[in-house]
């Protein structure tokens, strides 16, 4: 496969084999993971709860948006087998395809960890899944009014991948102890883009 090639991820699957109840009553944060990889169809799941299409007439999405403006981002920080058939790099979730792109390659789980307060959870998990953002995507239409609900919007993102998480058998934690500028500077992100939140996910032991 050449990298500059979308990955297609499979069709997320439109019923789980618990409830939201039962999701909502065992939802906790894990910090304990195992090398474990994830299918690509887990991956597949988590991406779509975090900021997959779920009405394509209008393109609205798994998580609310003030005004629909979409102003998040989602990379996945892939480890050495981290995901079953796919290398390790730093991928970027495209919504409207249900597709990866590959932004970066290698493992940079340790930089990340690092740029994180050194939490040995984030190069132990197989995957993290960063949430990014463009302010001026909803600014523009709400000034600075604009910055609340983005910051509102990630936390419902983040529950999404909580409660997809608990669904799958995996785990996560929402982290937002890390150093803004070495997040950016590890995952090369555009001046614009911003990183809010680094959620690990995996097994555990
Ligand atoms: C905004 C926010 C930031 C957080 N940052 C971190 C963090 O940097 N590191 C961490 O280990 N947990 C972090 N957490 C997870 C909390 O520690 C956790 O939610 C809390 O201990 C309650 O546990 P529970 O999620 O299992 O209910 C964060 C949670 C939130 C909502």
């Amino acid at each position: 496969m050449k990298d500059n090639q979308p990955i297609y991820l499979p069709p997320p699957r439109p019923r789980g084999k618990i409830s939201l109840e039962e999701a909502l009553a065992r939802r906790r944060s894990i910090r304990d993971f195992t090398p474990r990889p994830l299918s690509l169809s887990h991956l597949s799941q988590m991406l779509w709860a975090t900021q997959g299409i779920s009405e394509p007439l209008r393109q609205f999405r798994t998580a609310p948006s003030a005004g629909a403006t979409y102003p998040l981002d989602v990379f996945v920080v892939c480890g050495q087998n981290g995901v079953e058939n796919i290398s390790e790099g730093v991928y970027q979730y495209n919504p409207e395809e249900h597709t990866l792109s590959r932004h970066l390659a290698g493992d940079l789980r340790r930089e990340l960890a690092r740029a994180a307060l050194n939490e040995a959870f984030i190069y132990r998990a197989p995957l993290n899944i960063v949430l990014c953002v463009e302010y001026q995507r909803t600014t523009w239409r709400y000034g600075s009014r604009g910055e609340r609900y983005v910051h509102i919007e990630v936390g419902h993102v983040g529950q999404n991948i909580y409660l997809q998480a608990v669904a799958l058998g995996l785990n996560t934690v929402a982290v937002g102890a890390f150093r803004d500028e070495e997040v950016s500077r590890v995952l090369y992100l555009d001046k614009d883009c911003q990183p809010l939140y680094i959620m690990p996910v995996g097994w555990s032991g």
